[in-house]
């Protein structure tokens, strides 16, 4: 029973901390505007085109096919995705 709670001591206060440091990592992201995520990550195999290079539905669909190449979450290509309409 001593052992247990000795290793509790150690573990619980680890395991609290990597919860709060991934909750603080997934807030990071979640603060990132869609012009942010875009030009962090959009440049990063070719030049990117102009917002307005496209209409809305053609960056509907880019941004899904995209989203797999430049390996974006659901939310960080939603936010990209409303960017670049929002030129148009
Ligand atoms: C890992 C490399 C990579 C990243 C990151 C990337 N692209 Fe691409 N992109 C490509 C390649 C390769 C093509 C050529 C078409 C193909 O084979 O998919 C392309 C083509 C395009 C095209 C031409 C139309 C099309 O769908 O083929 C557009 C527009 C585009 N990318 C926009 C973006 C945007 C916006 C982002 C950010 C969300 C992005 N790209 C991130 C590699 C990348």
């Amino acid at each position: 029973m001593k052992r247990i709670k000795t290793i509790l001591i150690f573990v619980l206060p680890l395991a609290v901390g990597l919860f709060l440091a991934g909750s603080c990592a997934s807030a990071r992201v979640s603060m990132k505007t869609g012009a942010q995520l875009w030009g962090e990550n959009c440049m990063r195999c070719h030049n990117t085109p102009s917002p307005a290079a496209y209409n809305n539905v053609d960056w509907a669909t880019i941004g899904l096919h995209m989203r797999v190449r430049a390996n974006l979450t659901a939310e960080e290509t939603r936010k990209v995705v409303e960017f670049l309409q929002s030129a148009n």
